[in-house]
């Protein structure tokens, strides 16, 4: 069972998944965390985006063409910056540490933030 850890909004949620293999986005939306994931994975938007802890981004997959493109997109994009509906949890990826960015495209959970 992999644990994932997200941070966000001064504050850090430890998720024991069980179902392995979900998506972070998968994950997040189980999990009442804000991530909109406007095309639920489809790979047309980039509300997905999460930030990847510097110790943990060289362990995940290589983003494809198609989701460097879309984070081109993305809004406040760091060197460890993903989609969340690309990163698959995997026993591999036990303890991945995401936080969210402060500001993203989604204008909804934007305005939640002043
Ligand atoms: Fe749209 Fe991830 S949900 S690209």
């Amino acid at each position: 069972m992999p644990q994932v850890i997200f941070k966000y909004k001064d504050k850090e949620t430890i998720i024991d998944e069980e179902s392995n293999n979900l998506t972070i986005l998968e994950i997040a939306h189980k999990n009442e965390i804000d991530i909109e994931g406007s095309c639920e994975g489809s790979l047309a938007c980039s509300t997905c985006h999460i930030i990847v802890d510097k110790e943990w981004y060289n362990k995940l997959e290589e983003p494809s063409w198609d989701e460097e493109d879309m984070l081109d997109l993305a809004a406040g994009l760091t060197l460890t910056s993903r989609l969340g509906c690309q990163v698959v949890l995997t026993d591999k990826l036990d303890g991945l540490i995401v936080s969210l960015p402060f500001i993203n495209n989604d204008v909804r959970l934007n305005k939640k933030k002043y």
